[in-house]
């Protein structure tokens, strides 16, 4: 039988309707906007898609939207400050710096200088640790998407194995902790891993964040499992031009799986959907 698609695109607007409900409540009952700020340093192609992305979103459910692009050589002292100066300011309540940043510039140390209450990435050291001790906190984008459409598909978790391919700090560790936090039995696989095939045969649900176009076969597909596919890999079309893929071989797991997500259609709009919902909780956090 083929996997029901799981629809992020649909999935994705619900939740961006419930925080237009929510700016619109902050706005007419408190006369507070939330506000975030996107900081691009360069100009990756790729970064500037998501960057463009985000801001007309942001502005569509009705929050203040601000973009600092900053040049490739910028000096880290200089985007330091910035941070400090977007940490102070009370009308923005999410800060998110675009990632990868360029190689002269310490990512770990300009993301542990945001405000860990304005960091709606979730990737400052402070939310990694309530995280991983099941403590209230930011909890990064897209994982909280995989999660919620995954609690969306099968209520509970509980004590279902998953396999999460991949060990990024952005996606596969805390993807890991989620899922450990639903009480499912939690495998992190990666590069080393060795008979990759057989890891993800056991599960019942799979978490490929890898980054390899199309690198996970139906063959490894345990029947009925679940796919959640956050991979976004363009290559070449046989016949001219190119096309989006994930990590995973889609046709081929669609086959064998019970359910799965589409790239695109899937993972990446439910991240974005996500972003503008913890910048919502930061600012109600903000104003008590
Ligand atoms: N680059 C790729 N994904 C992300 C993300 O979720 N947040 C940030 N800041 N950069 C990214």
């Amino acid at each position: 039988m083929a996997a029901t698609v799981i629809d992020g695109k649909a999935f994705a607007a619900r939740v961006r309707g419930q925080v237009a409900t929510h700016v619109a409540a902050l706005k007419n009952d408190h006369g507070i906007t939330p506000g975030l700020a996107v900081v691009l340093v360069g100009e990756d192609p790729a970064s500037q898609v998501y960057v463009r992305s985000k801001g007309k979103m942001t502005l569509e459910v009705g929050m203040k939207s601000v973009e600092h692009k900053l040049d490739v050589d910028t000096a880290e002292a200089d985007l330091l400050a910035l941070i400090q100066k977007l940490n102070n300011d009370p009308e923005i309540h999410g800060i998110l710096v675009q990632l990868p940043l360029p190689d002269h510039l310490d990512e770990d140390l300009v993301i542990n200088s945001i405000d860990p209450a304005k960091d709606v990435d979730g990737f400052h050291i402070s939310n990694v640790g309530l995280l991983g001790t099941g403590q209230d906190s930011m909890v990064p984008c897209t994982p909280l998407g995989c999660l919620m459409m995954l609690r969306d598909h099968h209520g509970s978790l509980s004590g279902m194995d998953a396999v999460v391919i991949g060990r990024s700090n952005i996606v596969g560790k805390p993807m890991a902790q989620l899922l450990l936090g639903d009480s499912c039995t939690v495998t992190i696989a990666h590069s080393r891993t060795k008979d990759l095939p057989d890891v993800v045969r056991r599960a019942d649900i799979v978490v490929a964040a890898v980054g390899r176009a199309q690198m996970v076969p139906g063959g490894w597909i345990k029947p009925g499992a679940t796919v959640i596919d956050v991979g976004i890999n363009r290559i070449d079309r046989p016949e001219g031009g190119t096309r989006l893929v994930g990590d995973v071989d889609y046709d081929s797991c669609a086959k064998v799986a019970g359910a799965i997500t589409p790239v695109p259609g899937g993972v990446g709009p439910m991240t974005i959907a996500c972003l503008l919902a913890n910048t919502v909780t930061a600012c109600c956090r903000a104003n008590g």
